[in-house]
């Protein structure tokens, strides 16, 4: 019945406004606003310790606001929390479920806390099973399963009820590119069934791949929405940085001459470290730039054209590194974003799934320490 609440031409399924809230007296929220259009997937992008977590508990109904205001399918989060926890899916930051009972009772427990009688609950059991491709390790305890098995059965929980609005939060953080793969495809299906998803990451190829629209958020409020070319329309594009070889000391400014014409913004030069660097608007000016220089007689050392990362935008947009600003808190947050798992997830994940060298080609919002956090997990 809350399809003629969806059905509202402009009713979007999900608005948070002004959303407030503190942790003894340390603001988590500073006035968060979300607007989610139905059928869409909607990426929250942020560092560690931005609020993410903290903002979906929050329109997950499992933590009350200190102000503002929410709706999910148009129920108000605080006064209407047992009407909309019925058509919400939830999957958290660390795996939800319990170790010690197989793939196949895990799903049926889900399916009992959702009050679906036995029987069903068990068909639907099986049914997600086999659409998560965990068929085959249904019998086994799920502490055995991979670290992408588990996001998968994780997943798998939270659709026991087939919502209509999803909330995953960091669904991929930690996995291998295999299992990320896998798990983008799962959620581009079920967008192309309809379910609206509001998704929290810190990987901007993530939100480029699945986001309709994305809010950057930095310190408990957003900082920049817009869609995924919007957001990279504003840090221009990639970097091109040049290594001069030694040289003549003019082949500095003859560099920064020919970097001037070619790039979309201002040219940096440190010159005793050889080193120009320039934005450019994507990867096809490269020839034309190295046969520029060759022309203009500079001799190179190295080239490297980076695609701007979270930690541009964030550069760009707040004038601060998105890591510096969330330090010690990145491991702390992510304990309480799963205290009620208790960290089972990091125990879980076996070392084949750790994938640390993927991990380090994404664009990471907390780049190098993320990864030897997961260096030393594995
Ligand atoms: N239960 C809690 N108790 C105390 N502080 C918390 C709690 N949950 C979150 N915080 C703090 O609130 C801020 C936002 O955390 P969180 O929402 O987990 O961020 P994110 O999910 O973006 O990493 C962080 O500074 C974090 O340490
Ligand atoms: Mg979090």
């Amino acid at each position: 019945m809350c399809r003629t609440v969806l059905g509202m031409a402009d009713e979007p399924a999900l608005l948070a406004e002004d959303l407030q809230k503190s942790f003894r007296g340390k603001r988590a929220l500073a006035g968060l606003d979300l607007r989610v259009a139905p059928g869409t997937v909607h990426g929250v992008l942020g560092p560690n310790g931005a609020g993410k977590t903290t903002a979906v508990r929050i329109l997950t109904t499992l933590l009350p606001p200190d102000g503002g205001r929410a709706r999910v399918l148009g129920f108000d989060v605080v006064r209407q929390a047992d009407e909309l926890r019925a058509r919400i899916g939830l999957t958290g930051q660390y795996a939800a479920i319990d170790d010690r009972l197989t793939g196949l009772e895990n799903l049926e427990m889900f399916g009992r806390l959702y009050r679906l009688r036995t029987r069903v609950a068990r068909a639907r059991a099986h049914e997600l099973l086999e659409r998560f491709d965990l068929a085959d390790a249904a019998g086994r305890q799920a502490r055995t399963y991979s670290g992408g098995m588990r996001r998968r059965l994780d997943l798998a929980a939270s659709l026991i009820i087939n919502p209509p609005v999803l909330f995953l939060d960091e669904p991929t953080t930690g996995l291998d590119p295999r299992s990320r793969a896998a798990m983008w495809r799962v959620v581009e299906e079920l967008v192309g069934e309809g379910t609206t998803v509001l998704l929290t990451t810190q990987y901007l190829e993530e939100a480029d791949r699945l986001a309709h629209r994305i809010s950057v958020i930095d310190g408990g409020r957003v900082i920049a929405e817009g869609t995924v070319d919007e957001l990279k329309a504003r840090t221009g594009g990639s970097r091109l940085d040049l290594v001069l070889a030694e040289g003549e000391p003019g082949e500095v400014d003859a560099a920064r001459d020919v970097l001037a014409r070619f790039g979309t913004g201002p040219v940096s030069v440190e010159a005793a470290a050889r080193r120009v660097s320039v934005p450019v608007a994507g990867a096809s000016v490269l020839s034309e730039v190295v046969r520029a220089l060759d022309a203009a007689g500079v001799t190179l050392e190295d080239v490297a054209l980076h695609r701007p990362s979270l930690d541009d935008v964030f550069l760009s947009m707040t004038g601060h590194r998105a890591s510096s600003g969330s330090d010690s808190d990145g491991s702390d947050s992510d304990g309480s974003g799963g205290d009620d798992s208790g960290g089972a997830g990091s125990g879980g994940d076996g070392p084949a799934e750790q994938g640390t060298a993927g991990a380090a080609s994404q664009a990471d919002l907390s780049g190098a320490s993320r990864d030897d956090v997961s260096v030393v997990k594995a």
